[in-house]
């Protein structure tokens, strides 16, 4: 039976008992929801009430949700960090990302645990509140639909997702012994067949892309290669998106420079708080296991030739005719 300790209210609890399910990657069942994978705690998320100022960074895991969570934060509050390349106390240098962006679907965030020390509450965040969520489009609460609130959302070619989505489940696999690591084949087949946490990755990425298409003003689809590739440029572009284009004195003063460079890889993975903090989500999941390579193409090491032929039909098949392409 699924119980989150009495944090669903009862229609919830109704609903999470009554949905199909599978055997997730780890150690809680996906449950199959509107025709996504979705693990229990993604109800808590619906009754989150959006304001206008908000700012969604919505993703698969592992796409470069903590990534785009640091660019976002630094960029939207960089008016309250100056300067920010000597700004010791800059909260990302001493905290993750994921503290400062919760989730969404993070239970903490409403105040239900009174053991909470790494989430703010709700009500202490200042405007704009920035938000996480791997949630779909489809499914995102009401409230972020209904209102002007903004959405940017990233996704990654699914090669470098799946194995890169290996790797995280199989460490916190093994850091918490609960249970066997997968194999490697075994986590593919079932990536292939869309279930993982808010999978198939098609439909979720589908969902975000013709929103983006639809109302450019509220979505704004980035791609993991295309900001690795051309950070400058597609950072002044989330500013753009954000209503908060940097303007020329900050440009040519180095601005977009030292938030470039504060939410690097290397500087972010080399922070005393993500080499030995923990505390994501109420998994304990240590932040370590968020700065793995950060590179594009280390599929490769991994993938056999079935593998490759196999991903690459089924994206054929999924995202073929859309205008999606990796
Ligand atoms: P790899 O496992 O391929 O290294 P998410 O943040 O959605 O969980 O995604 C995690 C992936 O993003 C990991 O990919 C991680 O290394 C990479 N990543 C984390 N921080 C990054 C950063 N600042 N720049 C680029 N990639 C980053």
């Amino acid at each position: 039976k699924f119980s989150l300790k009495g944090n669903f209210a009862d229609e919830d609890e109704e609903l999470l008992q009554s949905l199909p399910k599978q055997k997730g990657w780890g150690a809680y069942d996906l449950l199959l929801f509107q025709n996504h994978w979705i693990p229990p705690l993604y109800l808590k998320a619906t009754h989150f009430q959006a304001k206008p100022s908000d700012i969604i960074v919505a993703s698969l895991p592992k796409s470069g949700t903590t990534w785009l969570k640091a660019l976002a934060f630094a960029t939207s509050k960089r008016n309250c960090f100056i300067p920010i390349s000597q700004n010791d106390d800059h909260p990302l240098r001493h905290s993750n990302p994921h503290s400062l962006v919760p989730f969404l679907e993070t239970i903490d965030l409403y105040g239900n645990d009174p053991n909470n020390v790494s989430f703010p509450h709700l009500s202490t965040l200042s405007e704009p509140r920035l938000f996480g969520t791997h949630i779909p489009f489809p499914l995102l609460p009401g409230s972020i639909h209904n209102s002007n609130c903004k959405i940017i959302y990233i996704c990654r070619n699914p090669f470098d997702a799946f194995i890169s989505l290996w790797h995280f489940k199989n460490n916190i696999l093994s850091s918490q012994s609960l249970l066997p690591e997968l194999a490697l084949e075994e986590a593919f087949e079932k990536y292939i067949e869309g279930i993982f946490d808010y999978g198939p990755f098609w439909s979720h990425m589908l969902g975000y892309w013709k929103a983006s298409k639809d109302t450019p003003n509220k979505v704004l689809f980035l791609k993991y290669d295309e900001l690795k590739a051309n950070t400058y440029f597609e950072v002044k572009r989330m500013a753009q998106f954000m209503d908060c284009t940097f303007s020329e004195e900050e440009e040519s003063g180095g601005v977009i420079d030292a938030i470039i460079e504060l939410c690097s890889f290397g500087k972010m993975k080399e922070l005393e708080v993500n080499k030995s903090g923990k505390g994501m989500l109420k998994a304990d999941v240590e932040n370590k296991y968020f700065f793995r390579k950060g590179k594009t193409g280390d599929w490769a090491n991994y993938f056999s030739p079935y593998m490759t032929e196999k991903l690459s039909k089924i994206m054929e098949e999924n995202l073929g005719g859309s205008g999606l392409s990796f």
